[in-house]
C-alpha cells in the first residue's frame, strides 16, 4: 500500500523573492508523495509580476529559461490546491486538518508582524497560527534589510512561539556561479526543515578538499 503523502502547506507572500518560491514549489513537485498546498497573498500576485519581468511571466532576456514561467498560474499548477488569501474556509485554516509543516517563502514583514502576534485576519496568517497550535513545523523565510528594531522583535516573538527563521540569505561557501545555485541552496535548507529530500545545492562535508 502507497505511504501517505506528506502534506506541506506554501504560503507566497508580498516580499521580494519570488525565484524562491517558484524553485520550492518546483522541488516539491518533484519529490515523491508530497501534497502541496499553496496559499498566494494579494500582493504576492503583485511582487511575481515585476520580478517575472513583465505580466506575462516570461523570463527577462538573457536569463534561464528555466526561471519562467512565473506567474501565480503556474505556480499553482505545480501545487495539489491553490487558495486565495481571502479563502478563509480552506482546508489549512483548520487544525483538524493535518499537515506535516508550513512555509510562508518569501515572507514580507507584514505577515511576520500578523503571525508574530497570532492575528488570523487571512488565510496566510490563519494557517500560520494554526501551524504554531498544533505544534507542526513553521518555516518563515523573510526577506527584508536593514532590519528595524520592530522586526527582529517579531522574528523573536514568532521564534519562540515555535517558527524557524530562515532568511533569505544564501551562503557563498559553495562558490556559486549563478544565481539559480543561490537560490537552490536556501530552498535546499527549507526543503531540509520540512524533511522533504532533496538533490538542491551541495551539502558541507568539511573544508578538507
Ligand atoms: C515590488 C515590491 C517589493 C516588496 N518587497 C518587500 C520585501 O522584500 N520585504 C517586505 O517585507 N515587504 C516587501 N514589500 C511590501 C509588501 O508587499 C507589503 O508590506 C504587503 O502589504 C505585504 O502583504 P502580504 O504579507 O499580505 O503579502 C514589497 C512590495 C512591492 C510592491
Amino acid at each position: 500500500m502507497p505511504a501517505a503523502p506528506r502534506r506541506i502547506v506554501v504560503a507566497v507572500t508580498g516580499a521580494s523573492g519570488m525565484p524562491y518560491a517558484a524553485t520550492l514549489l518546483r522541488a516539491l513537485a518533484r519529490a515523491e508523495a508530497v501534497e502541496t498546498h499553496l496559499i498566494l497573498s494579494d500582493a504576492a500576485h503583485a511582487v511575481m509580476e515585476l520580478e517575472a519581468g513583465g505580466a506575462d511571466g516570461t523570463a527577462p532576456e538573457g536569463e534561464s529559461p528555466a526561471a519562467a514561467p512565473l506567474t501565480p498560474a503556474a505556480l499553482a499548477a505545480l501545487a495539489h490546491a491553490a487558495y486565495s488569501q481571502a479563502d478563509i474556509g480552506a482546508p489549512p485554516a483548520s487544525g483538524s486538518w493535518v499537515h506535516h509543516g508550513m512555509v510562508v517563502c518569501p515572507c514580507s514583514m507584514a505577515s511576520l508582524a500578523a503571525i508574530a502576534n497570532g492575528l488570523g485576519t487571512n488565510l496566510v496568517h490563519r494557517a500560520a497560527d494554526v501551524t504554531l497550535k498544533e505544534s507542526r513545523p513553521l518555516v518563515l523565510v523573510p526577506r527584508e534589510t536593514p532590519l528595524s528594531r520592530v522586526h527582529l522583535k517579531n522574528m523573536l516573538a514568532a521564534q519562540e512561539a515555535g517558527a524557524v527563521i530562515l532568511p533569505a540569505c544564501p551562503g557563498f561557501y559553495h562558490a556559486p556561479r549563478t544565481v539559480q545555485e543561490l537560490v537552490d541552496q536556501v530552498v535546499g535548507r527549507i526543503l531540509d526543515h520540512l524533511a522533504v529530500p532533496h538533490t538542491l545545492g551541495p551539502r558541507w562535508t568539511g573544508s578538507a578538499r
